[in-house]
């Protein structure tokens, strides 16, 4: 992992509340304070879309936060491929205002709450989700975001690992418990379980207290997930997924999660016994066929205060390790977008923004 300059909010944070606070902060409304928030920041945005070196630094205004929205500093951002999609032009409606700032997830400390907000004061470390939001996202100093999109961070869990989980976490934790319905004693496969959603479903699923056979890509990501706890893995890219599948559960698996599209998903459908289930997050290209006697469910991960709460409960009690493959500083989002359109990331990729 590439070594970064780093302090910590939360470190800042704690300096800060040994000075004795003013009289008029003591009695200040939570909701009006905000603690140390410049005019300006620097964030990572872009001008156009096109490739990776669009993306540069920018000194742009810091969001103002409405009635609704948590003003978080952000410590650690997500990178995902969407936000390189979103870079290279893919914008999910309309279109995007510039200068933009990328960034759908990411971890941090409450600088200021709105007026509505009672759920975060300043000072709370927090993780949060907000795809394509159009005040921008994460690749910033500072984040406005929904509060429905913000949470505590699960106990346990420093900032950078935190920033690394939202988007993966909810996806990956959705994926096992609501549309596989994953139960103990099952054999199930995640299919591109190296990856960032993978290397959490896997976890997850084993936590359930399934049997998991995960396909891997190469040689490093099949090493990766049997450390991770897989059963059995597989190099969905070079072995048979079909032969490894019926040593695995003779009679067929009860489900899949797919990470990854292609003739190699095929490989694990055929593996599915009649009655199986398979699950994928919309964006897994090319979308698996539908088959007699296969449920078959696209989802989106949804971050609401529902879901937070099972994925804090879910990282509080299986402990997964959340592996971040590469950090990145701020200045360098362009390197980052460039490491992830490269591919074979085993983990996750973020941003150390302070
Ligand atoms: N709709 C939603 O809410 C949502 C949320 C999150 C993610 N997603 C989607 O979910 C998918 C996974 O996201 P992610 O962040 O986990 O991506 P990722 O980190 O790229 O993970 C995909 C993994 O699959 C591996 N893979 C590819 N082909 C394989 C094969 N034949 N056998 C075994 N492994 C294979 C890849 O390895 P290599 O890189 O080495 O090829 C990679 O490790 C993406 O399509 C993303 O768009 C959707």
């Amino acid at each position: 992992m590439a070594e970064r300059k780093r302090s910590s909010a939360g470190g800042g944070r704690q300096k800060r509340s040994m000075r004795v606070a003013s009289r008029a902060e003591r009695t200040a409304p939570v909701a009006e304070r905000r603690h140390d928030v410049p005019e300006v920041m620097r964030a990572a945005a872009i001008d156009r879309f096109g490739g990776p070196e669009v993306l540069t630094l920018h000194r742009l205004p810091v969001p103002v936060t409405t009635a609704n929205e948590v003003l978080i500093a952000v410590d650690t951002a997500g990178v995902g491929s969407w936000d390189a999609d979103m870079r290279a032009g893919w914008w999910p409606e309309g279109r995007p205002r510039f200068p933009l700032v990328l960034g759908s997830d990411g971890a941090g400390i409450v600088a200021a709450v709105g007026a509505r907000v009672r759920r975060f004061k300043p000072g709370d470390r927090v993780y949060a989700y907000s795809f394509a939001n159009p005040k921008g996202g994460f690749y910033a100093e500072f984040v406005a975001v929904a509060v429905e999109g913000v949470a505590p961070v699960p106990a346990g869990l420093d900032l950078e690992h935190a920033g690394a989980v939202p988007t993966i976490g909810l996806t990956a934790l959705q994926g096992v418990d609501e549309a596989l319905r994953v139960k103990e004693g099952e054999a199930v496969i995640v299919h591109g379980a190296s990856g960032g959603v993978g290397h959490l479903a896997l976890q997850f699923a084993k936590f359930r207290g399934a049997r998991v056979l995960a396909t891997a890509s190469g040689d490093d990501g099949v090493a990766f997930v049997r450390r991770l706890g897989a059963d059995d893995a597989v190099d969905g890219k070079k072995d048979e997924i079909a032969a490894a599948a019926r040593a695995f559960a003779s009679d067929g698996v009860d489900a899949v999660l797919a990470l990854a599209g292609g003739p190699a998903l095929t490989q694990c459908l055929d593996a599915l016994r009649q009655g199986g289930r398979l699950a994928y997050p919309n964006g897994v290209e090319p979308k698996p066929r539908k088959r007699r006697g296969i449920e078959v469910t696209a989802y989106d991960g949804v971050a609401d205060a529902v879901h937070w709460q099972r994925l804090g409960r879910a990282i509080e009690a299986a402990k997964p390790e959340i592996v971040i493959a590469e950090s990145f500083p701020l200045e360098e989002a362009a390197a980052a977008h460039r490491r992830i359109e490269a591919g074979h990331v085993l983990g996750k990729v973020v941003l150390g923004i302070r």
